[in-house]
């Protein structure tokens, strides 16, 4: 197929297939962190799930978090004979969703079943498919995202913050804020001079990807600092990968779990590490130390990032006088626009009907939304309104 032209993929990029948010797989936790004695309570995109593994066959669960007896959420109950039960009632559910035990009746009702996500593991991560059943097995099987195929050093992890995944978004698209907000770890204040910016959009459809965009920076005061060229990709729906040439690259999934929540997945690579890789101390210490210092670069963020937030919730611009620094930031905003504004209400979790398990059980749609906060009845199917 002929390459696309800046214009057509512009198009694509911003089209309702590339602003969908629902249908993708996210890492969400450590594979590490989920086990068979204890549930753990989640968001994706707002829906309340919890995860477990299940003891019989160890394989990563998520039900939605919401006991169909009293609305109880069911993360903070316990794995009881090989099954998820209600800390509320008692009721059990095997791992399919459905309710096999009601100690307080001889009967189970009918309807007493909770939607299952599909749930798998890839790359140290347990991935959650929140969109369509019917469309699951067509999406390419879940990979950590990377601009090339390197076989560095690698470390990963995830962190829960109380941050929009479109603010940290940007703050990793955002060159010009590392000699300030990092002054005293990965930025350098003497490094800080004028920049630009150029971003071009770029097709990682046929490697199981969306439509993204691609920017490199200059800083033509400073051509020393221009030795390591930079280049910064955004990949719908929330991932953001930095390479470094020869000396290493990093990709961060922000991932909207609900709204001004996310969870911060990274994985990073280093080039330079190789020989302390080799020995156990060199390994430990990379173990002990990368995550700290992950967490120390992102906590210089965090003060930044929950301010802005808050301003953002009274009304502020999330963008008032741009400079051409800013422009993968602007790209990805005018994406994040699209994405809100989109036909079927948006990607953020609307509340439960009453019959909405059953619905999300069968795998049509969530709900039918014709222009904002006008609903539109499809059939049988009941909707949820939008504000
Ligand atoms: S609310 Fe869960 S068993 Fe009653
Ligand atoms: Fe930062």
């Amino acid at each position: 197929m002929a390459s696309r032209t800046q214009e057509e993929l512009e198009d694509a990029y911003y089209s309702e297939a590339n602003t969908d948010m629902r249908n993708h797989w996210y890492p969400l936790i450590a594979s590490s962190t989920l086990t068979s004695e204890k549930p753990l309570g989640q968001h994706i995109l707002g829906d309340p799930i919890v995860m477990y593994r299940d003891p019989a066959t160890n394989e990563a669960i998520t039900l939605v978090d919401k006991c169909p007896h009293r609305s109880a959420p069911l993360s903070v109950g316990r794995i009881m004979d090989g099954k998820l039960e209600c800390r509320y009632h008692g009721w059990q559910f095997e791992s399919n969703g459905v309710c096999s035990k009601v100690p307080s009746n001889y009967k189970i009702p009918a309807n007493a079943k909770v939607r299952k996500y599909p749930t798998t593991e890839a790359d140290g991560f347990v991935w959650v498919w929140p969109g369509d059943l019917d469309r699951v097995n067509q999406a390419p099987k879940p990979a950590i995202y990377f601009q090339t195929q390197r076989d560095w050093v690698q470390r990963s992890g995830v962190e829960v913050l109380d941050i929009d995944s479109s603010l940290l978004n940007e703050n990793f698209l955002d060159p010009a804020h590392l000699p300030f907000t990092h002054e005293t770890t990965i930025g350098k204040r003497s490094n800080s001079t004028v920049m630009t910016v150029s971003c071009e959009f770029i097709d990682k459809t046929s490697e199981g990807f969306g439509i993204g965009i691609e920017g490199f920076v200059s800083q033509p005061e400073r051509p020393d600092l221009e030795k390591v060229q930079q280049k910064f990709h955004f990949i719908p729906p929330c991932i953001v990968s930095l390479d470094f040439g020869g000396m290493g690259d990093q990709t961060f999934y922000c991932v909207p779990t609900r709204k001004g929540h996310c969870n911060f997945v990274y994985s990073q690579r280093f080039g330079f590490l190789q020989s302390a890789e080799k020995f156990f101390l060199g390994r430990a210490m990379l173990n002990w130390y990368n995550p700290q210092y992950t967490r120390k670069i992102l906590m210089e963020d965090y003060e930044m990032l929950k301010g802005q937030q808050e301003r953002l919730a009274q009304g502020a611009n999330a963008m008032n006088s741009p400079v051409p620094a800013d422009l993968m930031i602007k790209t990805f905003r005018n994406w994040w626009r699209k994405v809100m504004k989109r036909e079927d209400g948006g990607p953020w979790f609307t509340g439960f009907s009453s019959d909405m398990e059953d619905i999300l059980l069968e795998g049509v749609p969530r709900r039918a939304v014709g222009g904002k906060g006008k609903v539109v009845k499809t059939g049988k199917d009941k909707v949820a309104e939008t504000a």
